[in-house]
């Protein structure tokens, strides 16, 4: 057990699928899952260990931004035993080459957050996910002819910027394709502590156009993202 979660040792298996929203933790459980066991509802972060076609996984949600993913991953990866997180989210695009519901892997994660700095000491604004799960994810993507656009992502703290237009900045300047509010946490975190992690997003929104996914058409759109994360078992 950990301050946050109630789980027994051992209770997790070594690949956990982490979505933003624990409903669609249990969503996932529910219809993918085979033998599924509820092994956390601390905070209702719900998280569930079962098996698809076989193979042992977890999922669990991680709660919205950094410091939520930050206590979360940190804890699966140092207390039970955890050895891959695959972050599976929504992000808003960067630029008209994106559409709504393409599926972006990141391959590297740019932030201005001072999580790296306050956690060790590193000030270094970008950080990598393991290069061997996102191997991994390729291939699966390739497997089930699952288009997937790679590229830098950015880790954003703050959803409400008062400067809108800023995203244009970070994209020219940082070469950001998109946004999100987790991956640079669980990327600091998985390198900190010797473990793997990668991050699969559905492009939920566009900057540059402005459009929104509808709620129907992002679950379709999830369900691609899912197929690809569930190859890499
Ligand atoms: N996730 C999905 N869309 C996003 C956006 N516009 N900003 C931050 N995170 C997001």
């Amino acid at each position: 057990m950990t301050p946050h979660i109630e789980a027994a040792p051992g209770a997790f298996a070594k690949t956990v699928l982490m979505p933003g929203d624990p409903l669609r933790a249990q969503f996932i459980a529910t219809n993918y899952l085979e033998n599924v066991r509820e092994i956390n509802r601390v905070r209702n972060m719900f998280a569930y260990t079962g098996t698809f076609r076989g193979k042992p996984v977890s999922v669990m949600g991680s709660g919205m931004g950094m410091p939520s993913i930050g206590i979360y991953s940190w804890e699966l990866f140092k207390e039970y035993d955890v050895e891959r997180i695959i972050r599976i989210g929504s992000c808003g695009a960067y630029t008209e080459d994106l559409a709504l519901y393409d599926v972006v892997l990141a391959t590297h994660v740019y932030s201005e957050t001072s999580f790296g700095q306050t956690q060790n000491g590193e000030s270094s604004p970008y950080r990598k996910p393991s290069s061997a799960l996102n191997h991994a994810l390729i291939q699966c993507a390739h497997a089930l002819d699952i288009p997937l656009k790679t590229g830098t992502i950015h880790s954003c703290d703050v959803f409400y910027r008062e400067n809108f237009e800023d995203f244009r900045r970070i994209y020219a300047d940082f070469g950001a394709i998109c946004v999100e509010m987790e991956a640079f946490a669980l990327f600091h975190n998985a390198q900190v502590l010797g473990k793997e992690a990668a991050c699969i997003l559905t492009v939920s929104d566009n900057l540059v156009t402005q459009e929104a996914a509808s709620a129907e058409a992002r679950q379709t759109a999830f369900t691609r993202m899912m197929d690809v994360a569930l190859g890499v078992l």
